[in-house]
């Protein structure tokens, strides 16, 4: 969702602020701009659509400065046009603002400043930040800043600058994420470490309720009262070249590939192979409070939640404690059963999610621990939960999460060994799947090598209008995951159901226009599925099979087969879902549409 960046030091900062945005485009956004001090004045430069055409815009009218915010808009109040552009100006012009997140009270804020004779120039919620602060300044920037916020009420990560007071750059965060970049002689703001990474490693973590001034030779940070706030400088431990494609089409496909590496990073110092268990030092969960757990809530949304649902299965199974996965966004409105030995996993690729940070929020009040299972180092989830295991899978920028969610149920079967192994699982099975995690990377590799068979498959596919998924077990959630994929970035319509439901309903829908995935390996309930195939097949249906072996009961019924490895049920979804990522993406690019940044989705959702 929205980005913003700020630059202050000895150098231009249009280009600076112009390589930040672009490394956020990733996030999703639908106009952009910068405000820089030339000197004199604020000058601003925005355009609707692609920062392209804010460069186009730059090009023709250049503008000079070393200090300067800018900012990404992922729409939400008022449509993606050059004057709902941020920054916005203060009526005088003395105040630029860029803001992220919503809001709540703008409409009457609205009223109040035009009573006061301020006249709007936007649809935006934001534009209220920018006259507030012009009617409150007093001498400080900071100070008209932090009376502005008490008259706030939403969510916000803001950046704002003065001609009245231009040395520096005032932000401040209240449930959407921000960092300041620590450089020598020059400092940065982001609310995305990937935005500034090639200029310094350096990062504070602001937290909810934090206001810094940032300036060329320092920074501060101090609360809403203007009490100093001591924060760490952590350092970001990832290359530039792991947010850089390197030589692959697209993010998504260097994402897909990365897959092997990416898991082996989830398990490594993690797995013990001889004890068939798993050394998880974050959890922050004596082995008391492990074996004091009554139920599991996985809350999560999108592709997250679909690892929720192998977690689900996973820990059912082996560690027989109930779990519940919840929508995150439906989790927060309703009354849900939470005691203090409810555990509450919380999965999160982004650490950012606005709904299932919320969630979280919300299973604490009610006397749950929480766990987050979340990729991005510092994010907020991994911040405010009470134990936590990093998924170590590197960046993902493309917006359709692939190697996350192979991660996220990797490390949901890290956990259940722990707990099961605590509770009844033998050890001989604990072993038996600690070796199948093991061999993982190399049977995700040996999927990976026949793309070339899926790109074919794809141009058989690329002009279809709809499509099913189907699955059973642990392959349902593979089979939600895999329509999810394909509605996506392809702009197909695509459902997952669990295989045998098909017949309560979507059978309709069965003739020889309609591809069915089937996602049926060898595993318990392979001759359930077999059935469910025939039920398509005699109605004409066309069948893409995903299974592990040569079976004869199989023949007659397959158009299109793809083939995996086996491994015990439990991560079969996993060497699933890596076909299935292959089959959208070479879909949406034989369908010409833009893989990395889909239509109206943000890579991560701030909002509510
Ligand atoms: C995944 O392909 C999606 N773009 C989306 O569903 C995503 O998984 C969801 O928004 C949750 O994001 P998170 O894991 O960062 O919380």
């Amino acid at each position: 969702m929205c980005g913003i960046i700020g630059y202050v030091g000895p150098k231009q900062a249009t280009p600076l602020l112009i390589e930040g945005l672009r490394r956020m485009e990733y996030r999703g956004y639908d106009s952009a701009g910068v405000a820089l001090y030339d000197g004199e004045a604020l000058e601003t430069r925005r355009a609707a659509g692609k920062i392209v055409r804010l460069e186009s815009v730059l090009a023709a009218d250049p503008v000079d400065g070393m200090i300067g915010i800018g900012h990404t808009r992922w729409a939400t109040h008022g449509p993606p046009t050059e004057r709902n552009a941020h920054p916005h100006l203060s009526a005088d012009g003395t105040v630029a603002v860029v803001h992220n997140g919503i809001i709540e009270n703008a409409s009457t804020l609205r009223g109040a400043l035009r009573e006061l004779g301020y006249e709007f120039r936007s649809d935006t919620d934001t534009e209220v930040i920018s006259h507030l602060v012009q009617e409150l300044y007093d001498g400080s920037l900071e100070e008209a800043v932090i009376h502005a916020l008490r008259k706030i009420e939403g969510t916000y990560g803001i950046a704002v600058m003065s001609s009245r007071d231009p040395d520096k750059i005032v932000a401040a965060r209240k449930g959407s994420p921000l960092l300041i970049g620590v450089g020598d002689g020059e400092n940065f703001l982001a609310s995305d470490a990937s935005a500034i990474l090639a200029h310094t490693r350096q990062v504070v973590y602001l937290d909810d309720g934090d206001v810094a001034v940032i300036e060329r030779d320092g920074y501060r940070v101090i609360d809403i009262n203007a009490i100093p706030q001591p924060r760490v400088v952590d350092r970001i431990d990832w290359d530039l070249a792991e947010i850089e494609r390197g030589g692959y089409a697209h993010f998504m496909l260097k994402e897909i590939f990365e897959q092997p590496q990416a898991i082996e990073n989830t398990m490594r110092g993690r797995l013990i192979l001889e004890d068939g268990t798993a050394k998880l030092g974050g959890i922050n969960l004596s082995h008391e409070q492990l074996l004091g757990i009554d139920n599991i809530i996985i809350t999560a949304c999108g592709t997250s939640w679909h690892s929720a649902l192998i977690g689900e299965l996973m820990i059912e199974e082996l560690a027989r404690i109930p779990v519940e996965v919840e929508y995150a966004s439906e989790f927060r409105y309703r009354n849900p059963i939470v005691t203090d030995r409810t555990l509450c996993i919380v999965m999160s690729q982004s650490g950012e999610t606005a709904d299932t940070l919320a969630a979280m929020r919300e299973a604490k009040r009610r006397g749950a621990r929480t766990l987050g299972l979340v990729n991005v180092v510092g994010s907020t989830i991994a911040r405010e939960d009470d134990g936590g295991v990093y998924l170590h899978a590197g960046p993902e920028i493309g917006v359709a999460s692939t190697k996350a969610f192979t991660s996220q149920v990797v490390a949901l079967a890290l956990f259940t060994l722990k707990l099961a192994r605590k509770r009844d699982l033998s050890v001989q099975r604990g072993r038996e799947i600690a070796q199948a995690l093991h061999e993982l990377p190399a049977m995700i590799q040996r999927v990976l090598d026949d793309a070339p068979k899926v790109e074919r498959l794809a141009t058989e596919f690329a002009q279809t209008s709809n499509f099913l998924y189907l699955g059973r077990g642990y392959n349902f959630p593979a089979a939600l995951e895999g329509a999810l994929k394909l509605k996506e970035i392809s702009y197909i319509h695509a459902e997952g159901y669990p295989a045998a439901e098909m017949k309560h309903g979507p059978i309709a829908l069965i003739d020889e226009k309609m591809p069915v995935v089937f996602i049926a390996p060898h595993d318990s309930v392979f001759d359930k599925v077999v059935s469910n195939i025939q039920e398509v097949k005699a109605r004409s249906g066309k069948t893409i099979v995903i299974t592990s072996r040569d079976e004869p009961a199989l023949e007659g019924l397959v158009d299109f087969e793809i083939r995996i490895p086996e491994t015990v049920d439990m991560l079969m979804p996993i060497l699933a879902s890596v076909p299935l990522q292959l089959l959208a993406y070479y879909i949406a690019v034989q369908r010409g549409a833009h893989v990395d940044q889909p239509r109206n989705l943000a890579k991560s959702v701030t909002v509510e």
